[in-house]
């Protein structure tokens, strides 16, 4: 039987510094994961996609209160330690960073990290102060633990490319890795947020990516974009979903809105909705698959 090590779990930057100063001056690279906990098969790809750049691996689970708004479920949000712990062991991580909210924030914290420009739409638009809190603690924890890389999903595309923009425009020395977006069987994009979702929610749920790919499909066969998506969004709300956020096409690293489509420009459809109390995000690139070929 294969053998698994438990990785250790540290709460504090102490800790954590002393863990990877360790690392480092033996000569191991070092990958950092950060994550929210609730973890998920998504979740473990990248620690994977960590473990196949660096010896050792970092998986960080902070609920992080400054990223959600008002009304939103930071109290809601799934915690559990020792079921996550235990996934993490089988992922291959080495170390497990779990701070406080006083490690993290102490008393009389009073700086914030922000991107201009990319963080205004999709998400942005609909989450006033959510990048500030992602950009503010991301560069908290590469800070804090000073890896070589950081892995991040294409789940989270927007989230992705502002932590890209702001390691750049610090000249932070740690090189950002992506990895693609695991589903669940029926396509459905995993997130920790899934699991708010009743039988009949989840039903409801499958038919998102579903209508995303049969968009992103027709556009890239030249079908009108702005046709294509206001038909997307109304079946989506016939089919149950309470209300879309946003459903756009968008240059893939500007962000910049995509009126049709050009081959020569990496373009994505992006989509947020809200199913019950459930909001679920989604992102695809829009190119020629063969679907309707
Ligand atoms: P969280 O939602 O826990 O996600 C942690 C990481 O897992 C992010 O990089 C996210 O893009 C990735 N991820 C989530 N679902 C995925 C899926 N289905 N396939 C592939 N990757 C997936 O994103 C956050 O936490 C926070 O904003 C954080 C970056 C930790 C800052 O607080």
């Amino acid at each position: 039987m294969l053998q698994v090590t438990r990785p250790r779990t540290v709460h504090t930057i102490v800790e954590l510094r002393d863990a990877v100063r360790d690392w480092r001056r033996a000569g191991d690279l070092v990958a950092l994961t950060p994550t929210m906990g609730g973890l998920h098969e998504g979740h473990l790809s990248l620690v994977r996609a960590a473990r196949r750049r660096a010896k050792r691996v970092v998986a960080s689970i902070f609920v992080n209160p400054t990223q959600f708004g008002e009304g939103e479920d930071f109290t809601a949000y799934p915690r559990d330690e020792v079921r996550d712990t235990e996934l993490l062991a089988n992922a291959g991580c080495d170390l497990i960073y779990a701070p406080k909210v006083s490690e993290m924030y102490p008393e009389g914290f009073a700086t914030t990290i922000g991107v201009d420009g990319i963080t205004t739409n999709l998400c942005g638009a609909h989450r006033p102060g959510h990048f500030d809190g992602v950009t503010t603690v991301v560069c908290k924890l590469l800070n804090q633990a000073q890896p070589d890389y950081a892995i991040f999903g294409e789940k989270d595309w927007q989230q992705l490319i502002t932590i890209r923009r702001m390691v750049r425009d610090l000249d932070m020395p740690i090189r950002i890795a992506s990895s693609p977006t695991v589903r669940e069987a029926d396509g459905l994009a995993m997130s920790s947020r899934n699991r708010y979702l009743s039988p009949r929610e989840r039903a409801v749920a499958a038919k998102l990516n579903k209508a995303l790919f049969a968009s992103a499909d027709h556009i890239a066969h030249g079908a009108p974009l702005d046709r294509v998506l206001s038909a997307c969004a109304k079946a989506l709300v016939s089919a149950g979903f309470d209300d879309i956020d946003y459903l756009d096409a968008r240059d893939a690293r500007t962000l910049e809105p995509v009126t049709e489509f050009d081959p020569n420009v990496e373009s994505r459809l992006f989509i947020a909705a809200r199913l019950g109390k459930t909001r679920l995000i989604d992102n695809i690139p829009i190119e020629r698959t063969g679907m309707t070929e």
